[in-house]
């Protein structure tokens, strides 16, 4: 196992390119079941959910060839049943339920675990199926969903208690390209990877309206045909960087952003005293850091509101910001494994029931620490990158799940990070 060792106190400068979109990707490497033609996505980052993905789809029976970011798959004949072992290594494999049970009439997948950030339920998912006319099983841990006579167009609204459902609203869409009839979701997730999802989907030749907004309507079409398709930014890795650049840095630029995707993290950077300067078009911003800083009271909401994949990373960089900030996760209540990591660093946070109160420190000092998931071992690198001393964080294989080389990403700005292997 690997961990990576920061020095801090180095200041960040230049700039760096903000690579595709893992959760973005995932859906749509997904999607490529739905046809049995080849399918060419671009951008798709060298994470290892991505790998897992890519992995899955294979056993499925896709032929699948990776050359640096691009994917090439072609699942002309594919299995209904997706392997446990593989499965239960990443939650977003629930992805594949909605295409393999379009595409094959059933599916078997088991059924995800709960998580480090919460219990992650998929009801929301089997209730969208089910009203598409699956019939749903579990025996063993699986799920099986069969649609004998195929899928057909309904009304369905997927909200749930904690709000509207990313990957539920992606299986449920995708799902429904295949049916017989229109299908309306309301309460549908708009984030901007479900939007790319239903571009990806059009490309295809479904018929979907209103993805990015609370109502989609899918007209059900009989196939679908192969496409090429680039992935949209990652907004968490960009708003990662920002943040990183608003604690440790002098002018970070970063290239292959979307302005429109990051307002709310834009605006929570800049309630707190940083500017972040976008070019005309929108896909390149600079980070200048404050001199007036201020803490700030955040709550996490679906998208557009501000992003519980940003809760920690902001953590971090209220660790040391002057002033009290309360920072409220209404979407994972118990995504704070970060905070008592942090406070190993001397940050003064208080968690209680889904919200951390921070009151900004000086300064950290480097500890040795453990990453609990991806975003949390993201923020334990930006609390260290302006620590005093050297802070080790185990467990990096967390953060390799989702963020594209970023040891060497920070290396091209400056930071002093090494990886090493843990004995
Ligand atoms: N929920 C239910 N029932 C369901 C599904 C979800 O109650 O059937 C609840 C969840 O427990 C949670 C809320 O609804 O409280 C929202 O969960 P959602 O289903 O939207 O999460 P997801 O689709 O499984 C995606 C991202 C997560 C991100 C969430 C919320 C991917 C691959 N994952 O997960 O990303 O936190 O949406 O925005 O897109 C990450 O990248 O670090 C990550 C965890």
């Amino acid at each position: 196992m690997d961990k990576l060792i920061v020095h801090g106190g180095t200041t960040l400068r230049g700039a760096i390119n903000i690579s595709g979109s893992k959760n973005a990707s995932l859906p749509i490497l997904a999607a490529s079941l739905l046809t049995g033609e080849d399918c060419i996505i671009r951008r798709v980052p060298d994470v290892s959910d991505t790998n897992y993905m890519i992995q899955i789809l294979s056993a499925l029976g896709a032929d699948v060839e990776r050359s640096s970011g691009t994917v090439r798959i072609n699942c002309a004949e594919v299995m209904d049943e997706a392997p446990y072992e593989l499965v239960r290594r990443m939650r977003a494999s629930i992805c594949v339920m909605g295409p393999l049970l379009a595409r094959k009439g059933r599916c078997v997948v088991s059924l995800p675990g709960g998580c480090v950030i919460g219990d992650r339920p998929v009801d929301l998912h089997l209730r969208g199926l089910e009203a598409l006319g699956a019939k749903v099983e579990f025996e063993c841990g699986n799920i099986t969903l069969t649609a004998k006579n195929g899928l057909r167009g309904a009304e369905i609204d997927l909200r749930g208690t904690h709000g509207p459902t990313v990957l539920g609203t992606d299986n449920v869409m995708m799902a429904a390209t295949l049916a017989d009839g229109t299908t309306i979701i309301e309460s549908a997730a708009a984030e901007p990877e479900v939007l790319d999802l239903a571009n990806f989907l059009n490309a295809m030749g479904a018929k979907i309206t209103g993805a990015g907004t609370r109502r989609i309507v899918i007209e059900g079409v009989t196939s679908l045909r192969g496409v090429e398709h680039t992935v949209i930014p990652d907004r968490i890795e960009a708003g990662t960087f920002m943040a990183a650049a608003a604690l440790a840095g002098e002018g970070v630029t970063l290239h292959r952003v979307c302005r429109d995707q990051m307002k709310a993290i834009t605006a929570a950077i800049e309630q707190s005293g940083h500017r972040v300067e976008f070019n005309a078009a929108g896909d390149s911003c600079t980070i200048h850091r404050g001199e007036n800083l201020q803490g700030v009271d955040l709550s996490t909401a679906p998208f557009p509101g501000y992003p519980t994949d940003m809760q920690a990373q902001m953590t971090a960089l209220l660790a040391t910001t002057p002033g009290i900030s309360v920072i409220k996760d209404t979407i994972f209540p118990q995504r704070f494994m970060h905070c008592a990591e942090l406070k190993r660093m001397g940050a003064d946070i208080k968690v209680d029931n889904g919200t951390a109160i921070v009151r900004g420190v000086t300064r950290l000092s480097a500890a040795p620490v453990m990453a609990s998931d991806l975003r949390a071992s993201a923020a334990l690198v930006l609390a260290a990158l302006t620590a005093k001393g050297s802070t080790e964080i185990a467990r990096v294989y967390h953060i390799d799940r989702g963020y594209e080389h970023i040891d060497e990403k920070l290396l091209m700005l400056g930071a002093a990070v090494e990886r090493v292997k843990d004995r």
